[in-house]
């Protein structure tokens, strides 16, 4: 029995061990595997929603009055060994960007003709971030204008001070999500202002929009239309246009909400949190879905890829750009320190640059829902608890709004 066992204990030793091998390899495939599987999982998450990490830091160790110091680089975390990417130099050495009454004139286009020219591997920059550089410090757009006529928007009235001015970035063929916002949550209401702001209605390459365009212009007075091309990475030149627009029409507004036009704005429940903010928080308010660990994406082709050669570093703290509300009073502050602050393509990170320019910290509510997943439906009971989620379809926002308004609305009591 022992001999004849021995035998049949070799082979299964040598099963066991050939097994053994199976299984090690087997159980590497599969770590493998599921390390693949787990870095497409964070990766397409962080491309989707970047982790939103509450309110930044020690709020109170923030001051809140705005300064913006003669040297801008620990401010800017510029300390330590200065990385060769363009945007680092550029902002290390920066004065002020060349200003210019009319874009035309040499200045701003010499900034973007020298930084085509100091970027070793700009040939192979993607052709809108090299379209960005080209013109970014090109900054002073005149309002567009139909033939012959003024603005059709008046300017904030001394007796009629909005408390809140509704910013709204559309683009001008975008006419039916402008409408559902005027017939729903930016519909007029008291110390609200509504406004939508456009580029240029002739495209690059898109139909003419410009009869259109007059016609809803007049009919609504409420476009500030700019004559840039509205494309993705000229979005910088709305905020910093509006931000002038309000300096000179609108200064004593207490608080601007910049919003994207496929967004919900609560605005009862956004007003009630505005008016329950601290008085030190309200003068300096930078409010929204705060991104604190936001890095570059390095993925050529990819959405939002920033070259190496460009940028280093992480992001600032900074409010998610599908909509976020500042003080009013700030508009002047911004303007300067984006005088300041080196270009940057994308408009939100733009913004999140600059309040840290002026040592301001941005203030996170989880009422911001700016990447809301569209697996997910919305249903009036949620969004009463909440200040602003996007992104919806017009028709999404009009059954929103008529299912919020509805007295026969009945929500689960711990809402
Ligand atoms: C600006 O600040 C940085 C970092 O604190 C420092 O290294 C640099 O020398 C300063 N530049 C000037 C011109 O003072
Ligand atoms: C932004 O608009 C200006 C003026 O129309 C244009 O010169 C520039 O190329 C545009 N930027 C991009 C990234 O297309």
């Amino acid at each position: 029995m022992g001999r004849g066992a021995a035998p049949t204990a070799a082979p299964s030793l040598g099963q066991v061990m050939r097994c053994s091998k199976c299984l090690l390899c087997l159980s590497a495939l599969l770590t493998l595997l599921g390390l693949k599987v787990y870095i497409e999982w964070t990766e397409s998450r962080v491309k989707a929603y970047p982790e939103p990490r509450g309110t930044l830091l020690d709020p109170t160790a923030a001051s809140s009055e705005p300064t913006l110091p003669a040297n801008l680089s620990a401010r800017l975390g510029q300390t330590g060994l200065l990385p060769s990417a363009y945007w680092n130099q550029q902002q290390w050495r920066l004065g002020t960007l060349p200003s210019e009454d009319s874009t035309e004139t040499g200045g701003c286009q010499a900034w973007g003709t020298a930084a085509a020219a100091e970027i070793p591997d700009f040939a192979s920059y993607p052709e809108d971030l090299r379209h960005f550089l080209l013109s970014a410090a090109c900054r002073s757009f005149p309002q567009w204008l139909p033939a012959g006529e003024d603005s059709q928007v008046a300017s904030c009235s001394s007796a009629d001070v909005p408390y809140l001015l509704l910013a709204v970035k559309s683009e001008p063929g975008r006419f039916a999500q402008r409408q559902a916002v005027r017939e729903t949550w930016g519909s007029a209401a008291p110390g609200i202002r509504l406004l939508f702001l456009l580029g240029s209605p002739v495209g690059k390459e898109g139909p003419d929009l410009r009869a259109l365009v007059t016609w809803e212009s007049r009919r609504y007075g409420d476009l500030l239309l700019w004559d840039f091309f509205d494309v993705l990475y000229n979005q910088t030149l709305k905020d910093l246009l509006l931000l002038t627009w309000v300096g000179h029409h609108c200064p004593d507004v207490n608080f601007v909400l910049q919003v994207q036009d496929d967004a919900f704005v609560h605005i009862p429940a956004l007003l009630g949190h505005l008016q329950s903010l601290p008085p030190t928080w309200a003068r300096s308010l930078y409010l929204g879905e705060i991104f604190t660990q936001a890095k570059p994406l390095r993925k050529p082709g990819g959405p939002f890829y920033v070259p190496g050669s460009f940028f280093e570093g992480d992001y600032p703290a900074y409010a998610s750009g599908g909509g976020y509300v500042i003080a009013g009073r700030l508009a002047p502050w911004l303007l300067q320190a984006a005088a300041r602050v080196a270009p940057f393509p994308f408009d939100d990170v733009y913004t999140g640059l600059c309040f840290r320019a002026l040592g301001l910290v941005p203030r996170g509510h989880s009422g911001f829902q700016t990447a809301w997943p569209t697996y997910r439906i919305m249903d009036a009971c949620t969004l009463r608890g909440l200040l602003l989620v996007r992104p919806f379809s017009p028709q999404d926002t009009i059954r929103l709004w008529k299912q919020l308004r509805s007295p026969k609305l009945k929500c689960d009591p711990h809402w």
